[in-house]
């Protein structure tokens, strides 16, 4: 049976360019839990932030992954009935979404999971200006972005079956790299 899998890391590590970009090689369907979150509710997650706080998103990420595990399960149920082929997905998920224990091991119960690995320079380059981030909207956004990072750094790895590094690596390389994991 394949597997899903799945794409964590700090915001602006490249999970959504990687994952879009791995989905096309890989003929499996790309999913991401903001979009998931940001369509359920009918708008941003910076106005989820503003309207209804983080402890209300950090709770609809749980949900979004609850929810993809039941399908799963339901998948597989009809797929050994019939005999056929599970389709599974790649799947990038908000940066904040490994922090909670609970959100890491349905993550594991879902599919092989990846940790793409930046600096924090790398980071807040590529951030520099960004506004769809309401945590990064701080006096100091490097000196949050290196907080947060190594806060968050021990629940990534255990959140992993595998790391990748991605500083100065194109979407190509790293997707070379992912795909090299999964079929090693
Ligand atoms: C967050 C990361 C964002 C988004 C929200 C909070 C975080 O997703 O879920 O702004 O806590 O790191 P990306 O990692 O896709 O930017």
């Amino acid at each position: 049976m394949r597997s899903n899998v799945i794409l964590i890391g700090y915001m602006g590590c490249g999970k959504s360019t990687v994952g879009k970009e791995l989905s096309q090689k890989l003929k499996m369907i790309f999913l991401d839990t903001d979009t998931w979150i940001e369509e359920r509710e009918g708008c941003s997650v910076s106005q989820i932030f503003a309207g209804k706080g983080e402890p209300y998103f950090r709770d609809l990420e749980t949900h979004c992954l609850k929810e993809l595990l039941k399908e799963k399960k339901n998948q597989e149920e009809v797929c050994k009935k019939e005999d056929t082929e599970n389709s599974t997905y790649v799947l990038s998920v908000g940066g904040g979404l490994p922090v909670r224990e609970e959100n890491r091991i349905l993550l594991q119960k879902l599919g092989t999971v990846i940790y793409l690995k930046a600096e924090p320079d790398t980071i807040y380059e590529r951030l520099k200006g960004d506004t769809t981030r309401p945590l990064l909207r701080t006096e100091n956004p490097l000196q949050k972005i290196r907080e947060m990072m190594t806060s968050r750094e021990e629940k990534y790895q255990d959140a992993a079956n595998e790391i990748i590094l991605v500083d100065g690596k194109s979407v190509e390389e790293i997707v070379v790299e992912v795909k090299k994991v999964l079929f090693c």
